[in-house]
């Protein structure tokens, strides 16, 4: 609808994030297999895809697998802490696609770039969190006829949407990519427990081993960082509400607590829920610098 340019940081550093995409490329075959059929088929051809995700290598990888599929894609940052601003120059680079993503922006920008998405009428919505459907729904009611439908990326987008099915007014139909085995074991359990970890380890510089991590929810994901930090020598507490996950916890090893007692002698704590920050959802890892 209306011919939108990127909002990016520094368009110099193209090339830079295009030998990362290349090198995430070589660890993502499935999708190296499914963009083959997609240029065969053009299932997305002339459709305008939106989509709110992390700018980074293994996004830029699935946006190309869109283009690749026909599809214009409009990508705006879910989470401007995890966009990197090589990538965005890259992807804005690439034919096809328009990107909105700067590292470290405000919610006001943040948001500014989800409507930017939208500008572009989209006829299918790729989201992280539901931000961008949720923008879609509250603030351009007027796009809604146009889209047939989208996917969801995380557990708390899919809490979200679930809410707005059962009040009926979610206005088309949205695939939880979450639903899938393979995402749950590859992504939730393997890959937000590697990442967290290892954003712990930058942040902070610390040693875990003998650290006492406390880890809040034992769903795939605190599973999956509660046995990390166990296997970096970390005494792992965890805390959880559903009886059975914490059952759970406690049969695979780990102390399970109240928060009330774990928060007197953990000194890294890890919040794997979903929570509202008033703008997003997500895993957040919290550090008490006055215990390390
Ligand atoms: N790359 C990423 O950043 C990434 C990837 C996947 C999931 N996520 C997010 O991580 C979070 C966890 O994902 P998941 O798939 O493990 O979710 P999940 O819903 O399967 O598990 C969350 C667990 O936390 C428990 N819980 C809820 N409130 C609690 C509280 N106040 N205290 C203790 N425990 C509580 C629940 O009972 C549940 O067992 C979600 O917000 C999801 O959106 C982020």
């Amino acid at each position: 609808m209306i011919a939108l340019e990127s909002d990016i940081a520094d368009p110099g550093q193209a090339a830079a994030g295009l030998a990362r995409i290349g090198w995430a490329e070589r660890s993502m075959p499935v999708l190296g297999l499914i963009r083959e059929v997609f240029e065969r088929e053009q299932p997305f051809k002339g459709l305008s895809v939106a989509a709110c995700l992390h700018v980074t290598a293994e996004t830029a990888v699935l946006a190309n697998v869109v283009t690749a599929g026909g599809g214009r894609l409009h990508l705006a940052a879910s989470n401007p802490l995890s966009t990197q601003d090589d990538i965005a120059a890259a992807l804005a680079a690439s034919p096809g696609i328009t990107v909105h993503a700067r590292a470290g922006v405000d919610r006001r920008t943040y948001y500014a770039h989800i409507h930017r998405a939208l500008d572009a009428a989209p006829g299918l919505v790729i989201d992280d969190g539901c931000d961008l459907v949720n923008t879609l729904h509250t603030e351009r009611p007027e796009l809604l006829a146009g889209v047939r439908g989208g996917c969801e990326s995380t557990t708390t987008g899919v809490v979200r949407l679930r809410r707005m099915a059962a009040d009926g007014t979610l206005a088309f139909p949205m695939v939880a990519a979450d639903a899938s085995r393979t995402r749950r074991m590859f992504d939730n359990f393997s890959g937000t427990g590697q990442s967290v970890i290892d954003g712990i380890i930058r942040a902070t510089n610390t040693l875990l081993a003998g650290k006492v991590v406390v880890v809040a929810g034992y769903g795939p994901c605190g599973g999956g960082i509660a046995e990390r930090a166990r296997g970096l020598g970390a005494q792992v507490i965890v805390t959880e509400v559903d009886a059975i996950r914490a059952l759970d916890a406690l049969m695979q090893g780990f102390r399970v607590l109240p928060m009330a007692q774990a928060a007197r002698i953990g000194q890294v704590f890890v919040t794997a829920h979903p929570f509202w920050t008033g703008g997003a959802f997500g895993v957040r890892a919290h550090c008490s610098a006055r215990r390390l």
